[in-house]
């Protein structure tokens, strides 16, 4: 019997179509409904890019309107969430925490077992409208601070940033925001959206399937990593009177000292993209603009001194979490609250591909090669 050929990690393997994203390693590419996501985020709201996804085309005037206004009446939690998440120790994880909130949100929708296309829209734009009050309310009780209710004058980014805060940000951040929820929004295959699709392909609900999601998210091998990037920063210190310079030289030190020890450094490194991540750029720009606006420089030492080392010494470029956990740092955000934020973003993607999933669906079940004892008998 010849052998079976493995695809240890599913390296290299088509799965199946899509028409939400392309990512293209060999032009560093990646286009969201044939849109360069580059071009989304200098010119549209994240509300937009998500009905861009879902629907596959932006949203008529009259669209977003009506859309916009739909999402700003769903951004309350419901009672039975807080509580849920009230009963959680503030010693878990706040990834724990969104994966239990989106499970209750999801017991309590009426239509929890309806899988029509409509359902399934109503579901996704009602768990995209709500989940911030879950990311604002988790940041705000670890904090001993009371919630802040949702603002229906204000936009997706604005209204997620002052529920969490407490007052309303500078444009420029909300700005910062409202790019690094585009950038974070989709992705094609990767592990979190495949679980999605996996969960989806045995006809579970579309709550289910972001559920599994969120728990293939946490890992530091996918989402968990921008806020990985976070903890090399602390470990590395952040002192906010040093100069970009010595900053600079303190995080090359560290990372040649690291990569000695074999050591994976977080934020580095992709299975798809071998060139550069596309998002990159984009969100670095951001960054960038975050590191002005409140006078950090030593974080761009730090960002630099990394990112340098790690190009000298192995050629390993970062990835879209290296310039997305500084960001969020900067916000305001405690450094545990940012892959809540990834999935914020990531919900319209996951959504997305549940539907598309739906809509021509074949239970996912590879094979495997067993590798065990050969059959025996117990006598
Ligand atoms: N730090 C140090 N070395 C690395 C890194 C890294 N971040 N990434 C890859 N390498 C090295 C590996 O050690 C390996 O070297 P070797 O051949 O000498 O053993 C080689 O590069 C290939 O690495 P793999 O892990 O086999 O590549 P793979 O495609 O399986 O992994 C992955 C991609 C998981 C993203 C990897 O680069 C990694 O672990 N990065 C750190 C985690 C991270 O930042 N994840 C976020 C992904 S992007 C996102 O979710 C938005």
């Amino acid at each position: 019997m010849t052998e079976p050929q493995i695809y240890k990690g599913l390296a290299g393997v088509t799965a199946d179509t899509t028409a939400i994203s392309k990512v293209n390693p060999e032009s560093n590419s990646l286009l969201y409904r044939g849109y360069p996501v580059q071009e989304l985020a200098a010119a549209v709201n994240f509300e937009d890019v998500a009905w861009l996804l879902w629907h596959g085309e932006l949203p008529t005037e009259a669209e977003a309107r009506e859309f916009h206004s739909a999402e700003r009446s769903a951004r309350t939690l419901a009672d039975n969430v807080r509580a849920a998440i009230d009963l959680l120790p503030l010693s878990c994880h706040p990834m724990d925490v969104s994966r239990t909130a989106v499970s209750v949100i999801g017991a309590n929708h009426p239509k929890a077992e309806d899988s029509s296309p409509e359902a399934e829209l109503e579901k996704a734009v009602e768990l995209f409208a709500a989940f911030p009050a879950v990311v604002a309310y988790d940041q705000r009780r670890r904090r001993g601070l009371e919630p802040v209710e949702p603002r229906d004058d204000l936009d997706y980014s604005a209204n997620f940033l002052w529920m969490t805060f407490g007052e309303e940000a500078a444009p420029e951040v909300v700005e910062a925001f409202n790019i690094s929820m585009i950038l974070y929004a989709e992705h094609s295959f990767n592990a979190s959206t495949f679980t999605a699709r996996v969960i989806t392909s045995t006809l579970a609900d579309l709550h289910s399937a972001v559920t599994g999601a969120i728990g293939a998210l946490k890992g530091p091998l996918h989402g968990g990593a921008n806020e990985a990037v976070m903890h090399t920063f602390e470990e590395i210190g952040i002192r906010e009177e040093e100069s970009a310079e010595e900053a600079t030289a303190r995080a090359k030190a560290w990372m040649d000292e690291a990569l000695a020890q074999k050591k994976k450094i977080m934020g580095f490194g992709h299975r798809v993209y071998k060139n550069g991540d596309s998002r990159v750029p984009t969100m670095k720009a951001a960054l960038d603009g975050m590191i002005e606006h409140y006078g950090r420089p030593e974080i761009l030492g730090l960002y630099e001194g990394l990112e340098t080392a790690m190009q000298e010494a192995k050629g390993i470029k970062p990835n879209l979490d290296y310039p997305g956990g500084p960001v969020y740092h900067l916000m305001g955000f405690d450094t545990e609250m940012f892959t809540p934020l990834f999935i914020a973003a990531r919900i319209t993607g996951w959504t997305a591909h549940v539907m598309e999933q739906r809509a021509a669906n074949s239970l996912i079940r590879p094979l495997a090669a067993y590798n065990g004892p050969e059959e025996r008998h117990l006598s």
